[in-house]
């Protein structure tokens, strides 16, 4: 087993009551409500990692002039604990494939001149919250959305990478990202806004990225759209991904087709659905996708379903497009059956139900 940092202890002194959890855990929403503690580590350029603890949530005490706060020095991840019960009934908990999220993360780090976390510490970490918060995670559909992340905590107004870090991990019950719940989403094509460039930094998970998309969001929004659909920079053609979700095509004769990696954030849950269907025998092309294409094969029938995917979304299915110049449905605007099918078992395997070939379980305690 690789050794990985002791973190101390520091329980917080004031929990939220039984109660009170009770009755957040009976309707979380998403990204509302937090558990009682978190997990830090501080790395510097003297010491490199050091101060690991797991202790009392709590607001971060930094100067004005810190570095995340002018150069958005920042990154994240997310993933989730699950409550499991498996086909024979024994019940447990899990994470999902946190080892790719791990690397993720580091590779988020080095494009934005950060230092990495040894893998391994990032999964004790995690587990180290899971553990101490565990009465958070909700039972039924729910789970503990998990939020790593890291950002410069140097006051200094140079422009380079920073000499101070501070990695985070808090924790949040969930219920469903979209309000609708399970009912196929709206989605709204961006034509002023692009998400990423050749270059840039489309494939980390950095929070600048969130933010340069929010404008088109809230236009998404004002369409009555759920989600934004980013087209590339470049050509303003190609279908790249949404605001915070990978996007997949089911055409007519059976196969999943979804955009290629490159300016897009390559999605563990997108790697996970290409790996599923291939299990199933069913052909998975990643290629250049126009949006003109798109609507032409969505108006004529070839494209049977579309889905959008992430580790808060979980596979949601598209009803409908909406762009400046109209709007079109996809199939009859229902969920379609590979959409559900790729749900169930998605769903099923975070939760402990079926075989897990590729060992993609995590279980815990
Ligand atoms: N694309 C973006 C922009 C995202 O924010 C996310 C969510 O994390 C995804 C795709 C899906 O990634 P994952 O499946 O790893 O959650
Ligand atoms: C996630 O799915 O974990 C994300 O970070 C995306 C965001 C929409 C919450």
């Amino acid at each position: 087993m690789t050794q990985t940092m002791t973190f101390a202890l520091n329980r917080s002194v004031s929990p939220v009551s039984e109660a009170d959890r009770a009755q957040v855990l009976a309707d979380p929403g998403f990204g509302r409500v937090f558990t009682d503690h978190m997990v830090t580590i501080t790395w510097t350029k003297e010491l490199g990692w050091h101060d690991a603890q797991v202790r009392a949530r709590a607001p971060f005490q930094i100067d004005p002039a810190c570095a995340v706060l002018h150069y958005a020095q920042e990154i994240f991840e997310g993933m989730k604990a699950y409550r499991t019960e498996s086909d024979d009934g024994a019940k447990g908990l899990a994470l999902f494939r946190p080892y790719e999220n791990a690397a993720r993360f580091n590779s988020s780090a080095e494009r934005m001149a950060m230092p990495t976390l040894p893998e391994a510490d990032f999964v004790a970490a995690v587990e180290a919250l899971v553990e101490i918060d565990k009465e958070w995670i909700p039972q039924g559909e729910g789970s503990l959305y998990l939020r790593p992340f890291m950002f410069a905590d140097e006051a200094f107004l140079g422009v380079r990478p920073a000499h101070k870090y501070i990695f985070c991990v808090i924790a949040s019950p969930v219920g469903a990202y979209f309000k609708g719940g399970a009912k196929p989403v709206k989605v709204w094509v961006s034509s002023d806004y692009t998400r990423a460039a050749q270059g840039g930094t489309g494939a980390a998970k950095c929070g600048g990225n969130y933010a340069a998309s929010l404008i088109a969001q809230a236009e998404a929004s004002r369409q009555d759209c759920d989600q934004v659909l980013f087209l590339d920079a470049a050509e303003h053609k190609w279908i790249e991904e949404l605001g915070g979700m990978n996007i997949f095509f089911v055409l007519d004769d059976g196969s999943l087709m979804t955009p290629p990696l490159g300016t897009i954030l390559p999605g563990i849950t997108r790697k996970s659905i290409m790996q599923l269907a291939r299990d199933e025998g069913i052909t998975v092309t990643e290629r250049k996708y126009s949006f003109d294409e798109f609507e032409a094969d969505a108006r004529s029938g070839r494209v049977r379903e579309v889905f959008v995917c992430g580790t808060a979304a979980v596979i949601a299915s598209v009803g409908e497009m909406r762009h400046a110049g109209g709007a079109f449905a996809i199939g009859n605007g229902e969920t379609g059956a590979l959409t559900e099918s790729l749900r169930n078992r998605l769903v099923g395997l975070q939760k402990g139900k079926g075989s897990d070939p590729h060992g993609w379980r995590h279980t815990l305690g």
